[in-house]
């Protein structure tokens, strides 16, 4: 596996002149690979060779419980209070175990893992997290062997996010991992992004990031992580099983039934820019691919 980059807390300038440094090589035409670019020292080996913008990141989001609309969670989450915030570890385990968000943050050091998020709408972003693999926070509890998946709940606070008071999806926001995926290390526990900390439109104070899968797999404003015997069913799963599988792995050979996964639009890019291919596994095949042989991915969407 390829190794991430740890570093301390990055001013913005820093990755803003990174950025301008990497446009000025013209890095993806050329024949320099990603891999020798210090700062892309990550797991990140794309046809995109731009950070998206914090502006962009922060400004388009998905997040249901603070309405449906791209500039709805930016808008409506500015006031929403992530202190005190309580994460419980429990189920299939032999120690399970409450942290406030604050003891994981500062139990487990952030390092920066610059991943591409594929939105499952035909879109996609590359991130500058900050974070640390969850199989760390998993390693804390002991782990039943009776485990065989990990369920990842939302927080459940109508007063605060007024996307909840309406049946949009079925509340709390859940979703799931099989336990190889969850302990697999590019399985992220999100702290921040532009080593600052997570902006509450981001999933503030602590989501999860799965980086081969569609960004629908990737819980915001976690409370609890259940390890369990059978496969959860997730929010989206509830809500459309056509249209959501629990596996979810980015596959541009798989459409969704009601468009193709082919292609995706770079946010940024302005919106006559070509759309660009989709690769497998959102590109870390090399990393993820081995969980998944002998299965058949068209059937286990
Ligand atoms: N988590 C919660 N709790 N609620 C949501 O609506 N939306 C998901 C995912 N996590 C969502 C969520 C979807 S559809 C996507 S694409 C990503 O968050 C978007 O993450 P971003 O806004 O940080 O780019």
């Amino acid at each position: 596996m390829k190794k991430y980059k740890h570093s301390e807390i990055t001013p913005e300038l820093i990755y803003n002149k990174r950025r301008k440094f990497i446009k000025s090589i013209g890095l993806g035409v050329g024949s320099i690979s990603l891999s020798s670019i210090p700062f892309l020292n990550t797991a990140y080996s794309q046809n995109k060779t731009e950070l998206t913008s914090y502006e962009d990141i922060t400004s388009y989001n998905n997040y249901y419980e603070f309405g449906t609309g791209k500039k709805d969670p930016f808008k409506n989450s500015q006031e929403f209070k992530t202190k005190p915030w309580i994460v419980t570890i429990e189920g299939e385990v032999d120690n399970p175990i409450t942290l406030s968000a604050e003891e994981i943050i500062s139990l487990f050091p952030s390092e920066e893992r610059v991943y591409k998020l594929r939105c499952v709408e035909g879109w996609s972003m590359v991130i500058p997290w900050m974070g640390f693999s969850l199989s760390k926070l998993l390693s804390k509890v002991s782990i039943k062997n009776t485990a065989k998946f990990v369920e990842f709940e939302s927080v459940y606070d109508p007063d605060q996010m007024k996307g909840q008071r309406y049946p949009v999806l079925n509340w709390p926001y859940r979703e799931g991992l099989r336990i190889d995926e969850a302990m697999h290390p590019i399985t992220t526990v999100v702290t921040g992004l532009y080593g600052k900390a997570l902006p509450n439109q981001n999933g503030a104070p602590l989501r999860i990031f799965v980086p081969w899968k569609y960004g629908f797999k990737s819980a915001k404003a976690i409370v609890k992580i259940k390890l369990v015997k059978k496969m959860p069913t997730s929010s989206w799963m509830r809500s459309s099983p056509r249209e959501y599988g629990f596996y979810s792995n980015v596959n541009p050979n798989v459409s969704h039934p009601r468009w193709s996964q082919a292609t995706e639009r770079v946010i940024g890019e302005g919106i006559l820019a070509p759309r660009i291919e989709t690769e497998m596994f959102n590109g870390y095949g090399d990393e993820v691919a081995n969980l998944y042989s002998g299965m058949n991915l068209k059937i286990n969407f």
